[in-house]
């Protein structure tokens, strides 16, 4: 049996670090309503010159130099944003062509803060029914391009940054032991559109448009449909809380991501956060948590990997990962 194995990851973030007082100099907020509603204590913004494709780029060819794959090699890109640098072409191929990559697809997938979950997912189809066979799987986004800044309900929680994964189809025995994706799970609810959207696209205003979003709702959702789709992938794969060695949450709100462990059984220690530095870069957020737990030693390889995420569609996942 095909299994898709992570042999790398990496991330890049910009050096421009927004704290929580910088921005209570622009909107009527505070350090501490910000730390306490979010866990947020700073986040990276985007300079003039880097794009969604620039930290894509550096976040992949980190990665490829930690899997110690070439180019040459990949013949599969798939970038999750909802912020590209175009309406078209896809990113995708922005990154691919500046990694010197002349095989394979490319192509963007846009499930905004669930999206590196998604394309993961979608990776693995592709690899385990042999229509590629070494993948580039990226988050990377511009929040802060659609953020309007005058807003507080928003622009104290989104940020920028990008992180990438390699994975490989590999032959694997059909076993929970194996390396690889384990299982994955995917939902959608369209009935929840207007609760976290963008006022603007190209049928439409023909502008970029600013994020919008009701806050309470999202959160009201957040920890049901995460444990939901989590047990899922448990009953799929035969695992329980007990097993997994961490669990990569999207990093949206500390609240929300405590609230999941608490109601999955799953021990703090084993929850990696980056939410505090990084903010909420949604489809980056997770290979960037994941970059962060792999580069201090924290995941290791066999290791049993949880990831989930949940945002505007709705939509939301669960992906079971033996490192
Ligand atoms: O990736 C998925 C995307 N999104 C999410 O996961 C977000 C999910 N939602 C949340 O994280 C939380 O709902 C928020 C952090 C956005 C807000 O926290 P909350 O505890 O739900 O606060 P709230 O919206 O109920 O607002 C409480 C109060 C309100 O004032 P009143 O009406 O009680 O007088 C807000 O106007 O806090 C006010 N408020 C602020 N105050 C200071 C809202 N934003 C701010 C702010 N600074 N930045």
């Amino acid at each position: 049996m095909t299994r898709s194995v992570v042999l790398g990851c990496g991330s890049y973030l910009p050096q421009n670090v927004v704290t929580n007082d910088d921005l209570a100099r622009r909107v009527d907020t505070s350090d501490d309503w910000i730390q306490q509603r979010t866990g947020i204590r700073e986040r990276r913004i985007a300079g003039s010159h880097e794009t969604t494709s620039t930290m894509g780029l550096e976040a992949a060819r980190r990665a490829l130099d930690a899997a110690g794959v070439k180019p040459a090699d990949i013949d599969l890109v798939l970038l999750a944003t909802s912020t590209p640098d175009n309406t078209f072409p896809a990113t995708a191929v922005t990154i691919q062509a500046e990694l010197g990559i002349e095989q394979g697809m490319a192509f963007d997938l846009q499930a905004v803060c669930s999206g590196f979950v998604f394309a993961l997912a979608n990776a693995d189809s592709l690899l385990r029914t042999g229509q590629a066979t070494r993948a580039l799987v990226i988050g990377s986004e511009t929040f802060s391009r659609i953020i309007d800044w005058d807003d507080r309900t928003t622009c104290v929680l989104f940020a920028d940054g990008a992180g990438a994964v390699v994975v490989e189809a590999q032959q694997g025995t059909g076993a929970m032991t194996d390396r690889g994706i384990l299982a994955s799970k995917l939902r959608a609810d369209g009935r929840h559109r207007t609760k976290l959207y963008v006022d603007g696209g190209p049928s439409t205003t023909g502008t970029v448009g600013h994020l919008r979003m009701e806050g309470r709702e999202v959160f009201k959702h957040a920890v049901s449909m995460v444990t939901d789709v989590i047990e899922d992938v448990f009953a799929a794969t035969g695992y329980g809380a007990q097993d997994i060695d961490w669990f990569v949450p999207h990093q949206a709100n500390r609240r929300i991501i405590d609230a999941s462990a608490k109601k999955l059984g799953i021990a703090e220690e084993k929850v990696v956060i980056t939410v505090d530095r990084h903010g909420n870069t949604s489809a980056a957020s997770i290979p960037l948590a994941l970059d962060v737990a792999v580069r201090d030693g924290r995941i290791k390889k066999g290791d049993l990997v949880l990831l989930e995420a949940m945002g505007g569609g709705f939509t939301w996942g669960a992906s079971l990962v033996r490192w």
